[in-house]
């Protein structure tokens, strides 16, 4: 049988197939970040069939604050949930599972965005923006904890099967386990150990909101690709610490001012990283990036790389890529 057609039946999210389209912010919400019709046709064609087993929703913001971009999806405000539910509904009727992502972009966030002065671990340069945020207070982490957890529990509330913990591409969490922009010297710093801290505290918070049977996800940026910043190795000791702390799947992605390896092209260029993580943890990992062609993700998977394979820009150029790619097996 092709392992692109293989079932997942094991774990709290159990999925027809592999293939995952993951989280790609589109813009198309209103300017408060409330759904809009647009963004209903959006994932309407992109999930059309159930030909995807997984949609991971695009990150969407859990505070004002911590808001990427003009028309960036909101998860912030309990009034959101009714229309939330719409959007899960569709992706539900056509076939497929729907997971959130909820994130908090820190330094990467703009004050021209958010009308606040953007937060970080510490107040030093990011890297992909060049501003200098303000530190964060440990009061203040506490905070975005409890903002975590707010926004797990909406997703929940409006019908996904799971949410994801965004701690990739520069943003918060990535900034936090990136060893160039965690200078702190208190617990929330450190070793790997202590620059996790705050994704444990968001991990417990979120499961204690969710409840044990609800899948919680993690995105994680496995490593940064620029000199002084997060290594494989730091992410083999994160990654057993996040399993531990519950996490059911790891979504892996890289590259702290994007999702690119600079100068590293093919199909599943982060397979180093996912291969080195599935010798550490037994929940399932995720494998994105690169990847337009069903006999590529059909190898990742045959040779063991990943458990899951996310294609991600081939999906947004065409909406049919997963049914061709089904067809063609
Ligand atoms: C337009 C665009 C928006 C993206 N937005 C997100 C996002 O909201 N959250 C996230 O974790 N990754 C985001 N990504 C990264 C993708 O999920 C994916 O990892 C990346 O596109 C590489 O996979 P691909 O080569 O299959 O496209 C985005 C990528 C693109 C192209």
């Amino acid at each position: 049988m092709s392992s692109l057609l293989k079932p997942l039946d094991q774990g709290k999210l159990t999925l027809n197939n592999r293939l995952v389209m993951p989280p790609m912010a589109t813009s198309k919400c209103e300017v408060d970040g409330k759904i809009s019709k647009d963004i209903l046709d959006y994932y309407d064609e992109k999930s059309r069939g159930g030909y995807i087993s997984l949609i991971i929703v695009e990150h969407s913001f859990i505070t004002q604050k911590g808001k990427a971009s003009e028309g960036q999806m909101s998860i912030a405000e309990d009034s959101l949930v009714e229309s939330l539910k719409e959007l899960a509904n569709i992706i539900h009727k056509n076939g497929s599972k729907a997971v959130m992502q909820i994130n908090h972009a820190g330094s990467a966030a703009s004050k021209d965005v958010t009308g606040f002065e953007p937060v970080g671990p510490s107040a030093v340069a990011n890297p992909r923006k060049g501003n200098v945020p303000k530190e964060l207070t440990k009061e203040e982490i506490k905070e975005i904890i409890e903002e975590f957890k707010a926004a797990a529990l909406r997703v929940k509330e409006a019908g996904f099967d799971g949410v994801e913990i965004h701690s990739a591409h520069g943003y918060l969490l990535n900034q936090f386990f990136s060893p160039l922009t965690n200078h702190r010297t208190d617990e929330y710093g450190g070793d790997v150990l202590g620059r996790i801290r705050i994704h444990l505290e968001v991990i417990k918070a979120v499961r204690e909101a969710v409840g044990d049977d609800f899948p919680v996800l993690l995105r994680l940026g496995a490593a940064d690709y620029m000199e002084g910043g997060s290594t494989i190795e730091h992410s083999k000791i994160a990654a057993k610490e996040f399993e531990k702390a519950g996490v059911d799947m790891l979504d892996i992605s890289g590259g702290f001012c994007g999702y690119i390896i600079p100068g590293v092209n093919g199909q599943g260029y982060f397979a180093p990283l996912t291969e080195a993580l599935k010798e550490v943890v037994s929940i399932p990992v995720i494998l994105t990036g690169g990847i337009t062609e069903a006999q590529a993700a059909e190898k990742l998977l045959s040779e063991g790389k990943a458990d899951l394979i996310g294609v991600g820009r081939a999906i947004y150029k065409d909406s049919n890529w997963a049914k061709n790619a089904i067809e063609s097996l």
